[in-house]
């Protein structure tokens, strides 16, 4: 039987044509299970780029004037649309670094002080239950040995396979491992709109590669924008190619199709109980190291992202941006570590949890599990906690770190009461016992 008749995969295709969850086969809605229940995950935006502390890509300078004419140089594109990418960005992304400069970070790129078991270890305490590792960004530069270009960690003094390390120590460490792949390409000669075949071609072997190199790849995070259409990349064949190798994959919604989820990024997601989404936030506003001038966001913000995101009904992917040597910012390992104390305590009303029955608001979000209903008040009102009115009967209530909630369940909604000494910050989280779920 040959590929283009495989009946499974020509569901798995018709599933990731379908944005809304319940509109997708059930194989297809069961194979999210792992991910809905992990909620946090780590992003890693890491190459040779960290050396410039300047934006990842971004950063490089197309112009040969005198380096500060960004905008006038735009990246190049496919372009079978007449769009051109991002121009309005390339302002933002200072310092900028000529071409000349850029193109050979790698010559001097030597992490010698990364240790892929601590890395992840940093991301385990914090309570994280995967990581997605950018293996190629929009700069082309391949953070593995792969046999289709010269532009990768073999030509860097450091030598070593950053990808198998970082995936095998995910696998050590029982942490789920998945991919960051961009399919634009600032480096390779066939992206663009004459050799756009031919780019797909590479595209899709190095993809393979990595699927092969790496068996426990189970996440893949294209990125291009939403209105490239997957025919631009050959997605069909693309998807194709993936699935035989490994058909519990889960894609986002950055290849031309919505496949299993959608990606906001910078910010969170809306409450949506149809469709998963995955919220990608930053500690300093940049995917890359931007070095110690950049602030780092307090602790209490990024727990505040991770439980808007669970209340939503989506994950948070917080994303790290590792010095050139090979560490995580310690900044950011400090919050990593605060996050993961938080939810060794807390986790159960985040891990596992969907989110609702009340719609996220000023107060808060809150999340469900069984006949359990999590309320965390973020920000208590002046007044009381007014909360819509439930169909189950609440027949206990509690505040999970210990103290009484006083719970009045009337046909107007709940109000929710609890004395400031039991009150916890950032968040106040109220256990109501349902009589059934
Ligand atoms: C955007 C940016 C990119 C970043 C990504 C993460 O598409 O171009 O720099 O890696 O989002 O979501």
């Amino acid at each position: 039987m040959s590929d283009a008749e495989d009946p499974a995969f020509e569901q798995y295709w018709a599933d990731a044509l379908q944005p809304k969850w319940a509109d997708k086969s059930e194989s297809s809605q069961r194979r999210l299970d792992w991910w809905r229940d992990a909620k946090f995950g780590m992003f890693v935006h890491w190459d040779p780029s960290s050396l410039a502390a300047s934006e990842i890509s971004w950063s490089k300078q197309f112009s040969d004037d005198n380096g500060e004419q960004l905008l006038d140089n735009p990246r190049p594109s496919p372009d079978l649309h007449g769009i051109r990418e991002h121009r309005f960005w390339l302002d933002w992304f200072k310092p900028a670094v000529p071409r000349e400069v850029y193109d050979h970070l790698h010559k001097s790129f030597y992490p010698g002080m990364f240790d892929a078991d601590k890395f992840v270890g940093a991301a385990k305490s914090a309570g994280m239950k995967y990581l997605i590792q950018v293996t190629k960004h929009h700069n082309g530069f391949c953070m593995w040995d792969t046999k289709f270009t010269d532009f990768n960690i073999m030509a860097t003094p450091y030598h070593r396979d950053l990808v198998v390390a970082m995936a095998q120590a995910c696998a050590r460490a029982g942490i789920r491992y998945g991919i960051y792949y961009s399919q634009r390409d600032w480096h390779h000669p066939d992206y663009g709109p004459e050799r756009m075949a031919r780019y797909n071609e590479y595209m899709s072997r190095q993809v393979e590669e990595l699927l092969v190199k790496c068996p426990n790849i189970e996440v893949i995070f294209f990125d291009c924008e939403q209105y490239y259409p997957w025919q631009l990349w050959d997605g069909k064949k693309l998807f194709q190619m993936i699935h035989r190798l490994r058909p519990k994959i889960i894609i986002n919604d950055r290849c031309g199709v919505p496949a299993d989820c959608t990606t906001p990024e910078q910010s969170i997601g809306e409450y949506n109980l149809e469709r998963d989404w995955e919220s990608c936030m930053t500690f300093t506003g940049f995917w890359s190291w931007h070095g110690f001038q950049a602030p780092v966001i307090p602790f209490e913000e990024c727990l505040r992202h991770l439980v808007r995101c669970a209340g939503g009904g989506g994950n948070l992917l917080m994303n790290v941006g590792p010095l050139p040597t090979g560490q995580i910012d310690p900044r950011e390992a400090d919050r990593l570590q605060r996050m993961g104390a938080w939810l060794a305590t807390n986790g159960e009303s985040i891990y596992g949890t969907r989110g609702g029955p009340f719609p996220p608001g000023d107060y808060g979000v809150s999340t469900r599990q069984g006949d359990t209903v999590y309320v965390h008040v973020l920000k208590w009102p002046e007044a009381e906690l007014m909360l819509p009115p439930l169909a189950g009967r609440v027949i206990a209530s509690r505040v999970l770190s210990g103290g009484s909630a006083v719970v009045q369940q009337t046909d107007a909604g709940l109000k929710i009461f609890v004395a400031p000494s039991d009150r916890q910050d950032p968040d106040t989280i109220v256990v109501l016992q349902l009589q059934r779920p």
